[in-house]
């Protein structure tokens, strides 16, 4: 599970984060909404360690982030995709994919990139498995930053805004495959301004406003009359359905 109690998050003298209490239980999609600047994307960065928090606690099945010695076990258990493909350029797919299992987790190379191709046909690229990121589009990419994240099969997937920077052509096929993914059981916390895709996918919506988690609601209630009693969310759903 991912525990979250009490986080506080500041840049200098700006709070980003004002005591966020999230809980994530083993098969859950928890969509995380809200508007630009609501620190949504700090949190998923504080969930996996990347920023130092300034209160509370954070826990990925019982290891505490903020403790250098249990961060690398908290690691392995969540992979993270962000919304640019950060993959190596002077590797392939296969190779990009396969090099976390080889040096974190000591897979023999040829079993890592073995199960590499196998996730790349998974999400329809075995016929690229073999190319660099710089001769794949931006769609294929992000295809592949999945797989890298999946290959250290981690127990929750934490997705960034994965579809940001795509077209929507390539935005459909990237959502079918979280679909799928989902459907397989992976824990996902997912930071989106998808908001239909959000409402298919998920178990539960978080939102986030100015730092503050303030509805907590399963998928339904939160698409209900329950989401739109609070002003915030009514407003964030109308403003994101006109755009
Ligand atoms: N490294 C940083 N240094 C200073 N301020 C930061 C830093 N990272 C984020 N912030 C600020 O924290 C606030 C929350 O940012 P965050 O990126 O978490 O928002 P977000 O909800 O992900 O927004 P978006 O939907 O635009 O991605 C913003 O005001 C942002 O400017
Ligand atoms: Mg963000």
């Amino acid at each position: 599970m991912i525990s979250i109690t009490g986080l506080h998050k500041s840049f200098g003298s700006a709070t980003v984060l004002r005591g966020i209490d999230l809980e994530i239980s083993q098969g859950e999609v928890v969509s995380v909404l809200g508007s630009s600047g609501s620190g949504k994307s700090t949190l998923i960065r504080c969930i996996n360690g990347l920023e130092k928090i300034d209160g509370g606690r954070v826990t990925v099945d019982g290891f505490d982030v903020s403790k250098p010695r249990e961060l690398a076990d908290a690691r392995k258990r969540s992979g993270t995709v962000f919304q640019l493909f950060n993959l190596y350029p002077h590797m392939t797919a296969v190779q990009n994919i396969a090099l976390a299992p080889v040096e974190v987790l000591n897979v023999p190379r040829k079993d890592a990139e073995a199960e590499a191709r196998r996730l790349l046909q998974q999400v329809g690229l075995s016929e690229r498995a073999d190319a660099y990121p710089a001769q794949l589009s931006g769609g294929q990419r992000q295809r592949v930053g999945i797989c890298r994240a999946l290959a250290m099969k981690p127990s929750y997937l934490l997705l960034d805004e994965v579809t940001s920077a795509l077209d929507p052509e390539m935005t459909a096929e990237v959502l079918s495959i979280l679909a799928n993914i989902a459907k397989q059981g992976t824990t996902m916390v997912f930071v989106t301004h998808e908001i239909e895709f959000a409402r298919s996918i998920s178990t539960r919506i978080a939102f986030l406003d100015k730092g503050q988690m303030i509805a907590d609601l399963p998928t339904e209630d939160f698409f209900s009359d329950k989401g739109m009693a609070m002003p915030r969310v009514a407003q964030f759903l109308s403003k994101m359905r006109k755009d």
